[in-house]
């Protein structure tokens, strides 16, 4: 089939790279022509795993092309994708005006007949309004709108979209039904379901899959408050917990909170439309004060172990909003950088993709060019991102270049034993902290040693 996508951002170049796996030609449109420019030489402007392969395979394949032409983008295809960013607004609010100008662009170059897809995340109602612009504005020709939401994990974004748990249809006639379904027949025909709604149920139902999942890690942030006043292990309780196939294991990961582009603005755009709706769910205002709660419990934590945060260096490992992506939009880790810095702090950070980004985010921020340089002098190591290559640290080293031998663990990510047998003051997240074995006091050697009366050494 012949498909548009209006948008070449993280979702929309997934969506035109997994279409044209599927067999589908696609046409790719965006107004950064400098993006197109480089997508055209097979790069992307982020990194993605496998997505820059999948994309020039598609190109090779003569399936998938990009052009800042949308007339020509948009003169054939059946079906196109909406794909363009939903920022929050500063109350919260999703920032609709690219999906208007999309459907704008759509109405004046869209074929007749078009179904036009929902793909970016849109408060419920939004096909309504984009309907009216369509029909406004397309000069006599019909368009049919569809809600068909991305589950897409930044980092596996393309295994996300080529092997889905479910691919959800919102539509409002049978024809669009037709259509999505011959879209996604591969996928279908390989057992992955497909689930069909209407459109505002599709759209309610993206933002109330990344509430619930956000509001999974809120719950596991604050029970690891609890379980370091208790003196249990957030991780164990977790496993507990998920368990039960009712609840599930995943997500209840404690550690410094959500970021990224997606679960922050979720949470404030489902708020902000049940608001405007007259119901207040303030749930979901909980679920965002814990998640801000979690990167100040660990401020406090390194504040503590520190005395002061005046004048101390602290090495932050990890700034991304989570391992495998560049990405630090909204990430914990420079949250906490910026928190620290704030506090009087120098902060020297590494991540092994995201320095660049982070260094342009926050400019204060020292980047280092490997965990070791980060490190160096400094009085705290903080994991704030759980890189797996982190995991292997060779920490006798890291503990050498150290002024204090204090770690943070913000992810729960090392070994306790191994930090403790380095010399390092271990403070996990939802864990009591865990310190090196205090040599014993030497004894007085004249002092014969007498057994006490339970046969016990009193000396
Ligand atoms: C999310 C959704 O998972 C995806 O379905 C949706 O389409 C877009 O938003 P993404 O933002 O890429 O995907 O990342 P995800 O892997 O879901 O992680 C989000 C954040 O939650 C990260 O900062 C991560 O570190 C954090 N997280 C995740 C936890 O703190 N604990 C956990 O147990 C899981």
């Amino acid at each position: 089939m012949k498909v548009g996508v209006v948008g070449c951002g993280h979702v929309g170049l997934v969506t035109a790279a997994a279409l044209a796996e599927l067999g589908h030609e696609v046409l790719g449109t965006d107004r950064d022509a400098e993006k197109l420019a480089l997508l055209a030489r097979g790069e992307t402007p982020f990194y993605e795993p496998g997505l820059e392969e999948a994309l020039r395979r598609g190109m090779r394949a003569g399936r998938l092309r990009f052009t800042p032409d949308p007339a020509e983008a948009l003169r054939d295809a059946e079906v196109v994708f909406i794909c363009v960013g939903t920022p929050p607004r500063a109350d919260g609010e999703a920032n609709l005006l690219a999906v208007e100008r999309s459907g704008s662009t759509i109405a004046r170059h869209g074929r007749d007949g078009a179904i036009v897809v929902e793909k970016s995340t849109v408060p419920a109602g939004t096909a309504d309004r984009l309907a009216e612009i369509l029909r406004r504005e397309g000069g006599g020709r019909r368009f049919e709108v569809a809600s068909n939401p991305e589950f897409l994990r930044e980092g596996s974004a393309l295994r996300d979209a080529l092997e889905p748990d479910r691919i959800v249809i919102g539509i409002g006639s049978a024809r669009s039904l037709r259509t999505l379904a011959r879209l996604y027949e591969p996928l279908t025909r390989e057992g992955h379901p497909l689930i069909v709604t209407d459109i505002r149920t599709a759209e309610l139902a993206k933002h109330a899959s990344n509430a619930f999942l956000a509001m999974k890690i809120s719950f596991a942030n604050a029970l690891a408050r609890l379980c370091e006043r208790a003196g249990a292990d957030v991780a164990a309780v977790a496993d507990v917990m998920g368990a039960d196939p009712r609840i599930g294991r995943a997500f209840l990961d404690a550690g410094l909170g959500y970021g990224g582009y997606c679960f922050p603005k979720d949470v404030a755009a489902l708020e902000r439309l049940a608001r405007r709706l007259g119901y207040g769910f303030p749930l979901l205002r909980e679920v965002a004060r814990l998640n801000d709660e979690a990167v100040e419990a660990a401020v406090e934590k390194i504040a503590d172990a520190l005395w002061h945060l005046e004048g101390k260096r602290i090495a932050i490992l990890g700034l991304s909003f989570k391992p495998e992506t560049d990405d630090v939009r909204l990430s914990p880790a420079l949250t906490l950088a910026d928190r620290l810095l704030a506090a009087g702090a120098e902060v020297v950070g590494f991540d092994p993709r995201a320095g660049r980004n982070a260094k342009e985010e926050l400019p204060a921020l020292r980047v280092a060019a490997d965990p070791y340089e980060a490190a160096a002098g400094a009085h705290c190591l903080v994991i704030a991102t759980a890189w797996r290559e982190f995991r292997d640290l060779d920490l006798v080293a890291l503990r050498a270049c150290m002024a204090y031998p204090v770690v943070v663990d913000g992810r729960n990510l090392l070994d306790p034993e191994a930090v403790v047998a380095a010399g390092f003051t271990y403070y996990p997240t939802g864990r009591p902290p865990l310190r090196p074995e205090a040599p014993a006091p030497p004894r007085p050697a004249a002092e014969p040693v007498r057994a006490g009366p339970l046969g016990l050494s009193t000396g």
